[in-house]
């Protein structure tokens, strides 16, 4: 998919907000304790040992495991703006996955060039047609 470590730890920070319900994912509880409001919290609790009540899921605790992984979560712990500059550059990479502007964009120019192409020569053959009809009338009316 091209995720980086960078963004698969960035987006899993959108765990700072909402919950987890039994009926349907049968994990139950917030992340963090203000699970209304964006920010780091959910990399300071993963960080602390006892997190009474709030919600670990296997994916949260392998970000601490990985070397890799755990380097940003304790970056993000401590450094919010950091986490907020690279959530919305992998939010941004996230929500745009598969969508190609440039192949997109062209075949759009192509339909559109079309299509006026079309509309041009039908003036053009309803200009000739008026423009002999007037002709033959000019004529007859001559004779
Ligand atoms: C490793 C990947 C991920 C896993 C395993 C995972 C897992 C889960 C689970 C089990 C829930 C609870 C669902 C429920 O019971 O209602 C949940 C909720 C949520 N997830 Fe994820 N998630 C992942 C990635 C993401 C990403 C990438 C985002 C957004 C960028 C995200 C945003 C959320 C939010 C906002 C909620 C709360 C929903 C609510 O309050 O109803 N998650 N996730």
């Amino acid at each position: 998919m091209g995720l980086s470590d960078k963004d698969i730890v960035a987006l899993s920070g959108a765990h700072t907000l909402g919950r987890a319900h039994p009926e349907r994912s049968g994990f139950d509880g917030a992340w963090t304790n203000e699970p209304l409001k964006f920010d780091n919290s959910y990399f300071v609790e993963l960080l602390e040992e006892e997190s009474e009540g709030l919600l670990k899921l296997p994916t949260d605790k392998a970000l601490l495991e990985d070397p890799e992984f755990r380097r940003y979560v304790e970056l993000y712990a401590k450094d919010e703006d950091a986490f907020f500059r690279d959530y919305a550059v992998s939010h941004k990479k996230l929500s745009e996955l598969g969508f190609t502007p440039s192949s997109v964009g062209s075949k759009a120019d192509t339909k559109s060039s079309f299509v006026l192409a079309h509309s041009a020569v039908g003036v053009a053959v309803a200009a000739t047609v008026v423009v002999l009809s007037y002709l033959y009338e000019v004529n007859r009316r001559v004779k």
